[in-house]
Parts: structure tokens; C-alpha cells; sequence
């Protein structure tokens, strides 16, 4: 990133970051100098991305924490504090895409459904609760959520996971009324495709319900480059480092008169 943010003095919790967009930016609050917790369910990956971020020069720390928990996720932000005595700004990033049934809506059953539910919403109310009051007695702090594009154009074959992104985005701006006059700032960043190891799942369920679209895709990076090709205006696919430099802008000073936005950083494939 060229864009120099100095995020010295600060402490940020990271959900979902150990690996993925989370991680990228985790390492990216690290490297502006920031002390960053690594707060993921995935524990050996975890380690490993704190680990890293160490080796880097940065300062990091992780936490074992499943956000479908509430428990877990209080228990992650008493550790926070324990370990660095503030937080300036948690990072709701932990989310799954998971099983994809594609259209008819028939397909999909309510433990697809619920499961979405817990990890992409509920985990999201649980951090937000869990920050709220050590954020108001500081009298400052930054939220930011992670939705996606989905959540505001919808998507026929993930039609779980829109509705829970939509929820985000939503609870975002609710959020964001209320914690304004506290002096915090409640963001979301909605990304578009950002390839993941997740795709490399998803590859061959889209190849099968669409293999006139996909038809060139080889694996799960080719599904994203095809969506890009066929939705994007920029035709190329987003990286986790696009993501991590628009979330170090959006809790930034320089950001500091936006609140209850929801940014598109998805090349163009939506405008709203
Ligand atoms: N990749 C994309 O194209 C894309 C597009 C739009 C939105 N998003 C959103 O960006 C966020 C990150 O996605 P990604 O592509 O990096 O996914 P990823 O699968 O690479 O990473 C997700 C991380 O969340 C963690 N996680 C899962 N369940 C958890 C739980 N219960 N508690 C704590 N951590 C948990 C996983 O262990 C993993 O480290 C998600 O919210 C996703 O919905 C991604």
C-alpha cells in the first residue's frame, strides 16, 4: 500500500483474520504500526497469521474466538483489554459464504439458513454488543463491518448469506445513529470478488449450475476472474489488499466525518 496511514498507538481487533480479507487487513493495521488481535475460530491458522505479523516487525496477538458465541466474543474483547489496555477499533470481518445450493430457493434448507444467520449476522451483533460500552466510556472508537455486494443486489444461488449482508449493512446504519453522538464511527465495506480459498469450493457448483459462464474457468480463481470479466466495470478481480487499504482509510482521522456508510469496493459491478 502506498498510501502511508499511521496507525501508531492503536489497538485493533480483527474478526475472521486468519486468513482471507481478514488477514490482509490485520496485517495491514499491523504494518501502520498498529497492535493488532488476530481473533478467529480457526486456531492453528490463527497463530500462524500472528505469528507472521510478528516475524514482520508488527505487534499481534491471537485469540481463540468463535463469533457465533456470545460468550466467545466477550471473552475476546476482556483479553483484548487485557492485553493492551484500550481498543480503538474492532473490525467485524469473520463471515462464510457457505454451501452453495444455487437457485431454486427450494434447495436451500434452514440449516443453511440459520448457520448464515449465526456466523454472518448474529456474530456481527455480538461484537458490536460486546465493544459498545468499553467504546462509550472511552468516548471514541471505530466499528467496521464487512457485508458485500450481495447483500444489496442480492444473489439468487447465496440468497442466505444476501439476506444476512443486507442485515449487516442495515444494522450498520442503525448503529451508526445511535453511537454517533458518542463520538464513534460505524462503517461497512461491501466487497465484490475477492478471491479466497473459499472459491476453490464454490468452483465447481457454479461450473455445474452455470457452465455456459463459466465455461473458461479452470478453478476457483477462474470463477472470480469470469465474474469480474462479465460484471465488473474494471473487468478485474478485487484483492484483500484493496479491502484492507479501504478499511485503514474508513477508521482513519482523515475518514472521521463519514459514518453509516456502506462502500463498494468491488471494481464497478454495483453502484448503489
Ligand atoms: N471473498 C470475497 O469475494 C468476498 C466478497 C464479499 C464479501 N466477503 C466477506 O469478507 C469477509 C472475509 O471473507 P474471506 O473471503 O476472506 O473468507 P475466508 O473464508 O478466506 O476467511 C474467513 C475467516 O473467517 C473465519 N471464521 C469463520 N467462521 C468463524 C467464526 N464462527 N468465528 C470466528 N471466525 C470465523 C475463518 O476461520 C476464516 O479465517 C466475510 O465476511 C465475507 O463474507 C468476501
Amino acid at each position: 500500500m502506498n498510501i502511508k496511514f499511521d496507525y501508531s498507538g492503536k489497538n485493533v481487533v480483527v474478526t475472521g483474520s486468519a486468513k482471507g480479507i481478514g488477514k490482509a487487513i490485520a496485517s495491514a493495521y499491523a504494518k501502520a504500526g498498529a497492535r493488532v488481535i488476530v481473533a478467529d475460530v480457526s486456531e492453528k491458522e490463527g497463530m500462524e497469521t500472528a505469528k507472521e505479523i510478528c516475524a514482520g516487525g508488527g505487534t499481534a496477538n491471537f485469540v481463540r474466538t468463535d463469533v457465533t458465541e456470545e460468550q466467545s466474543v466477550a471473552a475476546l474483547i476482556d483479553a483484548a483489554l487485557g492485553l493492551y489496555g484500550r481498543i480503538d477499533i474492532m473490525v467485524n470481518n469473520a463471515g462464510v459464504v457457505g454451501r452453495i445450493k444455487g437457485d431454486p430457493l427450494t434447495d436451500l434448507d434452514s440449516e443453511d439458513w440459520d448457520r448464515s444467520y449465526q456466523i454472518n449476522l448474529r456474530g456481527v451483533f455480538y461484537c458490536c454488543k460486546a465493544i459498545y460500552q468499553t467504546f462509550v466510556n472511552q468516548g471514541y472508537g471505530n466499528i467496521l463491518t464487512i457485508a458485500s455486494v450481495a447483500g444489496k443486489t442480492g444473489a439468487p444461488e447465496i440468497a442466505e448469506y444476501s439476506a444476512m449482508k443486507a442485515g449487516v449493512i442495515n444494522f450498520t446504519q442503525t448503529l451508526s445513529r445511535e453511537l454517533g453522538p458518542k463520538n464513534i464511527n460505524v462503517n461497512c465495506i461491501c466487497p465484490g470478488f475477492v478471491y479466497t480459498p473459499l472459491y476453490e469450493n464454490a468452483a465447481p457448483i457454479y461450473k455445474e449450475k452455470y457452465p455456459q459462464m463459466f465455461k473458461n474457468a479452470e478453478n476457483g480463481k477462474g470463477v472470480v476472474d469470469e465474474f469480474c470479466n462479465q460484471l465488473c466495470a474494471l473487468k478485474r478481480a478485487q484483492t484483500p489488499a484493496d479491502i484492507a487499504s479501504a478499511a485503514l482509510f474508513l477508521t482513519s482521522d482523515e475518514a472521521r466525518s463519514i459514518t453509516g456508510q456502506a462502500l463498494n469496493i468491488c471494481g464497478g459491478c454495483e453502484f448503489r
